[in-house]
């Protein structure tokens, strides 16, 4: 193992190495003397509890940080990027979670700005630069209609017009920031097999992710960072989960489980019949009783966040019937859909749920629709208190509750969103995949929030990708499949197994 204070003699074989790197934002740290060296065709991975800092040793690689001190070796030459454009010509790229290109342009022109291929030296070239877009795919084995516009593409592909921008730049150091965090398993594997194709070829990568089991399916090394210092380094074959947490978080974690199972569900508090909405699903009945968590399980676009946008009135062409708490609900409206006690947490949490300008605590509190305001406090001294509890209960890391969202980290925006909802208070929360992006400490506080609320009374239905996640909190788990009810799996007889055999229908 090598330890965050053995800087050591450079590595002659190293495509990548970091010296003594120091980034403060303001009065925070974010990096705090971070010394690293990685292999040619390494895949490194990088992990830490949400704020550690990871994201922004990755971007100080990019050239979209400058360090205010430390040095960046790439190929064994110094560095001092002041541009991703830097970091471009020393063959590094960065493979961003967020999209990056201009979602009107078509995938060719995007591939090509500025470098756009003209004919006798003068005129755009349409067709040229399809050929040139087409020829960057095809270097990552992918194949895409060029001539489509950006926006039309799911994030996976995305993501393959990203690296083969990278890579058609020369690319040999190529940093990925969660990037399954929005693909589905299939999706993700591809993803795993590019990058396995590529090392082949000597590319180096860092891996950024919360999701240790790709960790260990990928990295040849992982790093672990704490508090914007460099725990420690080690090699795959020599770590185990346990202790990678154990160096993430200082601290053992407690196993967690579930108490609400122990009591019997109460009335039921979601009755939907027969809900539909064309091109999306279709005759889709379910119950959601107090005191339950309902898991949804289903494949990428079986559907799942579909209906839970229908049940909290974001459908227009919807139709069926709801009932809460026994009241007939009538679809189509949000507004009605909260005051009769209905919240969603919605998966895309950093478009749909923050105001990047304004404080934790404002956001916390943010009073968007005012059917919210009666379920949220008023008061101002109970306000702060509740931010607080719940800031220090999920672990969010901001100097104060007063902080910018947009000075968080990813995971912990996550989290101050999170919070908003599950302190609301309501009948019914739909809560959409709740622990992406955020750390292990915080999803084991997410899992005890949101099995809180059940115990409370609440009905809980609970869409989530990860396996584990529904087969631990859910009290009974339904599947859909192609926008349709394939199967329910009560708690005793829901295994990994069964589940996946009823999500893909064999
Ligand atoms: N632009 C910024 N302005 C102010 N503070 C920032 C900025 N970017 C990052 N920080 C702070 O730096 C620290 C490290 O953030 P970073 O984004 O690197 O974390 P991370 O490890 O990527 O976390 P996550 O897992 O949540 O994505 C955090 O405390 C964060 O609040
Ligand atoms: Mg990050």
């Amino acid at each position: 193992m090598l330890r965050a204070d053995g800087a050591g003699e450079p590595t002659r074989r190293a495509a990548l190495e970091v010296r003594a790197l120091t980034k403060t934002f303001g009065g925070v740290t974010a990096l705090d003397g971070v010394s690293l060296s990685v292999e040619r065709g390494e895949c490194h991975a990088l992990v830490g509890e949400n704020g550690a800092g990871k994201s922004t040793l990755g971007k100080v690689l990019a050239g979209i940080h400058r360090p205010d001190r430390g040095i960046v070796f790439i190929d064994g030459q110094m560095q001092a990027f002041n541009s991703p454009a830097d970091a471009a010509r020393a063959g590094v790229g960065m493979v961003h979670q967020e999209p990056v290109f201009c979602r009107d342009l078509s995938v060719a022109e995007n591939l090509c700005l500025g470098r756009y291929p003209r004919r006798l030296g003068l005129f755009y070239s349409r067709r040229g630069a399809r050929v040139r877009a087409e020829a960057l795919l095809a270097r990552i084995g992918a194949q895409l209609d060029v001539g489509q516009p950006m926006r039309r593409l799911a994030t996976a592909q995305e993501q393959l017009v990203q690296i083969a921008a990278a890579i058609g730049t020369g690319a040999r150091v190529l940093v990925f920031d969660e990037p399954t965090s929005s693909l589905s398993e299939t999706e993700s594997q591809r993803l795993f097999a590019l990058i396995g194709s590529l090392r082949g070829r000597g590319v180096t990568s860092i891996y950024i992710s919360h999701r240790l089991p790709e960790i260990f399916q990928l990295a040849d090394r992982i790093s672990v960072l704490r508090d914007g210092r460099l725990v420690g380094t080690v090699a795959r074959a020599q770590a185990s989960e346990a202790e990678l947490v154990q160096m993430m978080i200082g601290r053992p974690l407690a196993e967690y489980f579930p108490q609400h199972l122990a009591a019997a569900p109460g009335r039921p508090l979601l009755e939907v019949e027969n809900l539909s909405s064309p091109g999306r699903f279709s005759g889709v009945s379910l119950q959601v009783r107090a005191g339950e968590i309902v898991g949804l399980a289903g494949l990428v676009g079986a559907g799942r966040s579909e209906i839970a946008r229908a049940i909290f009135g974001l459908d227009r062409r919807a139709s069926g019937s709801l009932r809460v708490d026994g009241r007939a609900l009538r679809l189509g409206s949000v507004r009605r859909a909260l005051r009769s006690g209905v919240g969603l947490v919605p998966e895309d949490r950093q478009r749909q749920g923050l105001v990047l300008m304004m404080s934790g605590r404002a956001n916390f509190s943010l009073v968007i629709l005012d059917q919210l305001r009666r379920l949220l406090f008023l008061d101002q001294r109970r306000e702060r208190r509740t931010a607080e509890d719940f800031f220090s209960r999920l672990n969010v890391k901001a100097t104060s509750i007063e902080a910018p969202v947009a000075s968080l980290s990813g995971g912990n925006q996550q989290k101050v969103v999170l919070a908003k909802w599950l302190a609301c208070r309501l009948k019914v929360l739909i809560v959409d995949e709740p622990t992406r992006g955020v750390d292990v400490g915080a999803k084991a506080a997410i899992h005890a929030l949101i099995d809180e609320l059940a115990r409370a009374g609440l009905g809980i239905l609970l869409i989530s990708s990860e396996l584990p996640e529904l087969l631990n909190l859910s009290t009974r788990i339904l599947v859909l499949r192609a926008g349709r009810l394939a199967g329910e799996l009560p708690r005793p007889a829901a295994t990994q197994e069964n589940l996946l055999r009823l999500m893909a229908g064999v």
